[in-house]
């Protein structure tokens, strides 16, 4: 369905004949999946892959298996017009927007399961969750043949569950991911931060806060685990009415490592906690990425 912005493809072998038509004309194919809702974040994924990629597709596709009982794929933001121009802004040169009954159609019955990396973090506390993420992106790279998808460093373990299905399924994608997009106080830009009243807003700014102390006691040499975690959960307890986890785990296995136990070099401090109506999930790779909050305040 040709929009006067870009053309958008509701079937998947519609967007899979025009990916595979952008390589026969010599162009390197960027991917960016997504839910839609996009926001900054998500239109600095489809510029980076414009950076590295002459054709990028972005899909829109609010993905049912993902979601948990109670979780909120009903009320899941969907602001199409709005990114379909984002996406002709930023450089992309189609949409792929199917419909539930396209991606799943009667009768399918395949899943695919990431062992070891969704044990911990968000793995136990949403059950499923990452099975619909792996099963969706691997047909979403069905679709999209040869190229290179970007994701957003923010949702770091499914970035790190993606590279690993994609390497032992031999798509041949290369997976990157993006440093994560802040506000100007520093909270990381989410499609879930439209839930959040002006109060909760105003509070959540504490998640980067609490990231960037740890981050500064890290370069201070602090290495033991429980004096990584125990400052950065008190600060998000201020404004969260419960967390799921604040966590310093391998960056790599994402193992969590044990409160008694001390850092390497690089470690992973996740945090998920609901603030208000809104569940939200931040990260900082600490002796990698830089403060979320330059200035901090206390
Ligand atoms: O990060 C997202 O928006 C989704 O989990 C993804 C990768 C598009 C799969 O539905």
């Amino acid at each position: 369905m040709p929009t006067g912005l870009l053309p958008v493809y509701e079937s998947p072998k519609a967007f899979q004949d025009a990916c595979e038509k952008a390589r026969r004309d010599g162009h390197s194919v960027g991917f960016v999946p997504t839910m839609g809702a996009l926001h900054a974040g998500h239109l600095a994924l489809v510029a980076e892959a414009r950076r590295r990629c002459s054709f990028v597709a972005v899909s829109i596709f609010v993905n049912p298996t993902q979601f948990g009982p109670g979780e909120d794929l009903a009320r899941y933001p969907r602001t199409f017009e709005r990114d379909l121009e984002g996406c002709a802004r930023a450089g992309a040169a189609c949409v792929f927007a199917p419909d539930a009954a396209s991606m799943y159609p009667p009768g399918e019955s395949t899943r695919v399961r990431v062992e070891g990396l969704t044990d911990s973090l968000c793995g136990p506390v949403r059950p499923g969750h990452f099975e619909g993420v792996a099963t969706i992106v691997a047909k979403l790279f069905a679709l999209a043949g040869p190229c290179v998808a970007l994701f957003g460093r923010k949702d770091f373990q499914q970035l790190r569950v993606i590279e690993r299905m994609a390497r032992d399924l031999f798509f041949p994608v290369q997976v990157v991911g993006f440093p994560t997009v802040r506000e100007p106080d520093g909270l990381a830009m989410s499609s879930r931060n439209a839930y959040l009243s002006p109060e909760d807003r105003r509070g959540a700014a504490q998640i980067p806060l609490a990231l960037s102390h740890a981050v500064r006691a890290f370069q201070a040499g602090e290495r033991s685990v429980a004096r990584l975690v125990e400052p950065t959960r008190a600060r998000i307890a201020r404004i969260s009415s419960s967390i799921d986890y604040v966590t310093v785990a391998d960056p790599v296995s994402l193992v969590p490592l044990a409160d008694h136990g001390t850092a390497g070099d690089r470690a992973l401090l996740a945090i998920a906690a609901r603030v208000g109506a809104a569940r939200l999930i931040d990260n900082v790779v600490l002796g990698e990425d830089p403060a979320p909050c330059p200035q901090e305040e206390a």
